[in-house]
């Protein structure tokens, strides 16, 4: 565990930039091995600092910060029910980050009306979800990139 503080606040535009670094590196972390390496290339890349405004506005977004360093974030469509995003930074992986911010998701999502939580999980964060109450429903075949990648759909019971 963790032996500094961790704070959780809502994203920001200014985080915009850091997050970018983190997906990247994060996903070249975890990913490897799970997708092929041009697959976990092209996911590293992925996070859209023009769209980042505008997911602000579209959803709730949760960072972790430890002291002044972006240590993680996680996102949730309201309206879908579904969490959307939940990466940490890999200096601060399996240190229990990444299932809080998920834990204030979904305490949220329970008091916006949601019965169930859903997500579309990597296969290299399935394992993870289920240590958080997620089961998995079915895989998926997403079409990224013009080629396939397989994702875990999940869902977990707010009732
Ligand atoms: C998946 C991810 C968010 C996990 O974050 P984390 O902060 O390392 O996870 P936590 O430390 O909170 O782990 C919670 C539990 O899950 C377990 N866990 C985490 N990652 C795991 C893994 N890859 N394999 C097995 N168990 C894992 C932890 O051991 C812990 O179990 P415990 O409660 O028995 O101690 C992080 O690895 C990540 O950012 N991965 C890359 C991005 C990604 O794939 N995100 C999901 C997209 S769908």
């Amino acid at each position: 565990m963790l032996d500094q503080n961790v704070h959780f606040r809502p994203g920001t535009v200014e985080d915009g930039p850091g997050l970018k670094e983190l997906y990247r590196l994060t996903v070249l972390a975890n990913a490897k091995g799970s997708y092929p390496q041009e697959d976990v290339e092209r996911w590293s890349t992925a996070f859209n600092l023009e769209a980042w405004p505008q997911r602000l506005q579209d959803l709730t977004v949760i960072v972790a910060e430890v002291g002044n360093e972006l240590a993680g974030v996680a996102s949730f469509d309201s309206e879908e029910c579904l969490v959307q995003t939940c990466y940490v930074h890999p200096r601060f992986n399996r240190q229990g980050i990444g299932r809080q911010p998920l834990g204030l998701l979904e305490a949220k999502a329970k008091s916006t009306g949601c019965q169930q939580v859903t997500l579309d999980a990597s296969l290299n964060a399935v394992p993870f979800y289920e240590k958080c109450g997620y089961r998995a429903i079915e895989r998926e075949i997403r079409i990224y990139g013009e080629r396939p990648f397989v994702v875990v759909k999940m869902a977990k019971s707010l009732a």
